[in-house]
């Protein structure tokens, strides 16, 4: 890991400080470790959402100071559009390919065209599916998010010492997206046993992933599917004690379905991002915590990896073994996500300097 750009990458002084560097040692020796001169394309899914903004503005700047030149593209989560947006990058005789995919089965032919002009291919905080041409996976202990959602609300609901029942509805995000199993999976291992005892009532019904997945993680979509539920199974009275949501945006829907079918309390609604909105939304009461991913350390971490790879050395990798692709395993660098709530989201967010106080006023 390059641990002065991570320390210097944490606050707008030091990213004007490692631009400083970075253009000095440019000055000299054309990128001063060798990277002068190589092209990178990085492809993010959507601008709707606030973390790829910053993805795509964290790698490009780390990507800068590092004396790489960069293109970054969003495709609206078009999964069509992403592809042609990497056929160009390709034909632009990029170095490296930095893709997280809207569609992880969409990619493989632009990716086997990548690997024929020796382009190295990072998969970016999602995994790319039934392809040997990706070369290392960057992103986050993605089952630990569901563990820590799912653990969210056993304890919020004091599952030890209440026995409910309690009512508790589920979403997914995109199934074209290879994370979304890894959530839910990570949650409903700890839920499933709460509503195999009885404790937790899913009164929907709705517990398989093709029942509760939201089509492009819009939280529009979320708050209609919510709309329904409400409707259908809580037209007698009864009332939703917890939501496992997996992204704040679909919280943020789920909020304004309830808000519309009367709630004035919330139920135990989780997260995923720290989004400045959901952050808000805490604070005030509406959703109960969100999972915090410092995509800073994400953007450095595959800066550190494409260095090394480029460098000709091998990159940092701590996890061998649960990511396959469907055609190999691929090795990744895994981050550690962290558990939000009113508690702590001034420690964890603002002081570490991820969302400035202000925008919080
Ligand atoms: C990311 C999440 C994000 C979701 C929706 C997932 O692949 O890991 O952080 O909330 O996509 O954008």
């Amino acid at each position: 890991m390059n641990v002065n750009r991570r320390h210097l990458m944490t606050g707008t002084i030091g990213a004007a400080a490692v631009a400083m560097v970075a253009s000095a040692c440019a000055s000299e020796d054309g990128g001063g470790d060798g990277s002068g001169g190589k092209k990178v394309g990085i492809a993010m899914p959507t601008k709707t959402s606030e973390r790829w903004i910053l993805d795509g503005n964290n790698l490009k700047d780390s990507f800068e100071a590092e004396g790489y030149e960069v293109t970054l593209q969003y495709a609206n989560d078009v999964a069509a559009d992403q592809v042609s947006q990497i056929e160009t990058m390709v034909g632009q005789n990029v170095d490296v390919l930095v893709i997280a995919a809207i569609d992880n089965k969409s990619l493989s032919g632009v990716l086997a065209q990548a690997k024929g002009q020796e382009i190295t291919v990072i998969a970016y905080d999602r995994l790319i599916l039934d392809t040997p041409d990706v070369d290392y996976y960057a992103s986050f202990d993605n089952t630990k998010v569901g563990t820590l959602q799912g653990t969210y609300i056993v304890e919020a609901l004091d599952l030890a010492n209440q026995a409910g029942p309690f009512n508790i509805e589920l979403f997914a995000g995109a199934l074209t997206d290879n994370n979304t199993k890894y959530f839910f999976n990570g949650a409903w291992e700890v839920l499933e046993p709460y509503v195999t005892g009885g404790q937790l009532v899913v009164k929907s019904g709705q517990t398989s992933l093709e029942q509760i997945a939201t089509e492009n993680w819009d939280g529009a979509v979320a708050q209609e599917r919510m709309d329904n539920i409400l409707s259908n199974f809580y037209n007698d009275g009864s009332v939703v004690d917890a939501v496992l949501a997996p992204y704040d945006g679909i919280s943020r829907g789920i909020v304004a379905s309830l808000q519309g079918g009367g709630y004035t309390t919330m139920p135990v609604i989780t997260g995923q991002d720290a989004e400045v909105e959901s952050v808000k939304y805490i604070i005030e009461g509406l959703q109960s915590m969100t999972v915090y991913k410092d995509t800073r350390a994400l953007a450095d971490t595959t800066v550190d990896m494409v260095v090394a790879v480029l460098g000709g050395e091998k990159p940092d990798i701590n996890d061998n073994e649960t990511y396959d692709n469907g055609n190999k395993v691929v090795p990744a660098y895994l981050l550690e996500p962290v558990s939000v709530d009113v508690n702590n989201y001034q420690e964890i967010v603002v002081d570490s300097g991820y969302i400035e106080a202000d925008e919080l006023a």
